[in-house]
């Protein structure tokens, strides 16, 4: 058994109280790379940000969760390195799929972890969410849950629709499971392609796809139902269509890629919305960074010369996330 206190991590308590009442969001930021750690610190550090980096299931296999765990550890000690005395890190488990999981990693060392029973019966996820949250809080780890299904992949989880939450069911739902935060299915979804062309309208000018508006009024129904608990946001890329066009240019193949428009991210962080998932962007934003690289550099091999770009690009998309749409900056 290994308490994150002994590794430097902090859970979301605090972290949540704060950012709710200071109408600002908490980036979580995926991480399966060593590279993508190193931007989200420097990113971090450099900002004066909390963050929470998140592991799923998918990183897990990838990159194995015990190694993930130590570059997590690591991560702490990297941001003392880079200058920032106290860092606010929370090594959260994203999308954890069953009762079991959730426990691996708290006896492992997370702070958080999510139990996604999205996909569950009602009483079924009121069931095992409580029986996570029981466990956690006997070692003061916090859990989110989530209620509401978001269209597209939550790792084994697929779904070809949403159901956005019901606000009738948060209150039940977070008293009897005794949930932290709580995940809400506002129109949201994961990946690169949040939206169908037919869901969407094109800019006349641009060409580009413009999203249907999020759902602000039930957002707005769970705020009134439960004042000031922290509310968490999934799927919440923006798919920057610089780096789309920088992949499209160089070989990639990504149409009518389209997220969330920045706006309405900012606006949601001034809510109770005190976390903000953001996976996607990284991955597109280290894609475009190598594929430039490469095609501009052929005689290149050594990895090193091509993650450095990568890496780069993708600390300067984590910064803009914290200072330009979360708020979450100067925090610490
Ligand atoms: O919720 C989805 C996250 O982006 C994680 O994706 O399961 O491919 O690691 P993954
Ligand atoms: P994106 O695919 O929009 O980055 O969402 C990530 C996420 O919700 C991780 O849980
Ligand atoms: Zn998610």
């Amino acid at each position: 058994m290994t308490s994150y206190k002994e590794l430097g991590l902090v859970n979301t308590r605090e972290m949540f109280k704060k950012a709710v009442a200071g109408g600002y969001a908490i980036p979580a930021f995926n991480f399966n790379t060593m590279e993508q750690m190193q931007a989200i610190v420097q990113a971090a550090v450099e900002t004066k940000s909390p963050v929470i980096m998140q592991v799923s299931k998918g990183a897990r296999n990838y990159a194995n969760g015990t190694i993930l765990r130590y570059m997590a550890q690591g991560a702490v000690e990297y941001a003392k390195e880079l200058g920032c005395p106290n860092p606010q890190i929370v090594l959260h488990l994203d999308h954890g799929d069953s009762f079991e999981l959730c426990k691996e990693c708290i006896d492992n060392g997370f702070s958080s972890v999510m139990f996604d029973g999205s996909a569950l019966p009602y009483e079924e996820n009121i069931r095992i969410t409580k029986q996570v949250v029981e466990y956690a809080h006997a070692h003061d780890v916090t859990v989110e849950a989530e209620l509401g299904v978001l269209a597209g992949v939550e790792d084994e989880v697929a779904s070809e629709v949403s159901h956005y939450t019901k606000p009738e069911e948060v209150i039940d739902f977070s008293t009897r499971s005794g949930c932290d935060s709580l995940a809400i299915s506002i129109g949201t979804s994961h990946g690169a392609y949040k939206f169908k062309p037919e869901q969407c309208t094109r800019d006349p000018k641009t060409g580009r796809l413009v999203p249907p508006p999020l759902a602000f009024d039930i957002l707005h129904q769970i705020e009134k139902k439960l004042p000031g608990f922290p509310i968490v946001l999934h799927g919440s890329s923006s798919v920057p269509q610089d780096e789309v066009d920088t992949i499209n240019a160089y070989g990639g193949k990504l149409p009518d890629a389209v997220g969330i428009p920045e706006e309405q991210l900012r606006e949601a962080s001034k809510s109770a919305v005190c976390k903000i998932n953001i996976d996607s962007d990284s991955r597109l934003a280290m894609t475009a960074a190598i594929r430039k690289y490469l095609a501009e550099h052929p005689d290149h091999f050594d990895p090193r010369q091509y993650l450095k770009p990568a890496r780069e690009n993708m600390k300067k998309m984590y910064i803009h996330k914290i200072v330009d749409v979360l708020g979450s900056n100067d925090k610490l």
